[in-house]
């Protein structure tokens, strides 16, 4: 059997990242970031001084540039952004990226051929929606916005303000410029699984989600 295409999807501070990566790893499938990917077209756009509001320009950085993005580091035309990219500034930077449909047009070209050969767990937006709208499986992670705050001010991968009020703040409007865009916003595939985190453990969601990737491994979903 082909070895899966898994999408999953939600807003920020979910904790997508952590299921994903603990799935992958599990499977001996891929991961990617997809984020990660409108991160670092957002960091070098600020790097070379080019508004964010320019699509044209912005669209022009995306297809010019080589991303990597790995389990262990991000890297952008060969430099290294791993840690540059999780910052409040590249926070914002990113999701006024992410609004422009040119360069959502170039990283979902190539987010779509990471996953030609299956064995694949993608995290981002639009995955289940745009980039695998046939993806084996669809999940979309949710949890209430103050779980959310909690877990990106506690995430140690991210820098920044670890004020927990002003961690809120600056989720809700991300949650609302994800959410409210034109191009592929943030929802649920009508054929997602939508599971609340809100008072589950990392652990508790992996072992949920592995259960339902064993009984779609096993064709009973
Ligand atoms: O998942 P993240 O917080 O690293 O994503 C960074 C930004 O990119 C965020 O504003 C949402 C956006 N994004 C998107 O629009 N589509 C994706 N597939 C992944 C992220």
């Amino acid at each position: 059997m082909k070895p899966l295409v898994i999408a999953i999807d939600g807003p920020s501070g979910v904790g997508k990242g952590t299921v994903a990566r603990a799935l992958a790893a599990e499977l001996g499938y891929q991961h990617v970031d997809s984020g990660a990917m409108y991160r670092a077209v957002g960091w070098k756009a600020l790097q070379l001084g080019v508004p964010l509001e320019r699509e044209d320009a912005v669209a022009a950085i995306a297809s010019g540039s080589t991303i990597e993005v790995s389990a262990t580091m991000v890297a952008i035309d060969g430099h290294d952004v791993t840690r540059a990219i999780r910052t409040p500034e590249i926070d914002k930077a990113a999701a006024a990226v992410a609004r422009l449909p040119k360069v959502r047009t170039i990283l979902v070209e190539r987010q779509r051929a990471m996953g030609e050969s299956g064995g694949i767990v993608m995290e981002g937006r639009d995955i289940g929606t745009v980039v695998f709208p046939h993806a084996d499986l669809k999940l979309y992670l949710d949890a209430s916005a103050e779980e959310r705050a909690r877990r990106r001010a506690n995430d140690p991968a991210h820098s920044g303000p670890v004020a927990l009020a002003e961690v809120a703040t600056a989720l809700k409007e991300r949650d609302r410029s994800d959410s409210t865009r034109a191009a592929s916003p943030l929802y649920a595939a009508a054929d997602a699984i939508v599971i609340d985190t809100t008072h589950a453990a990392v652990p508790e969601v992996v072992a949920q989600v592995m259960s339902i990737v064993r009984r779609t491994l096993a064709g009973e979903r």
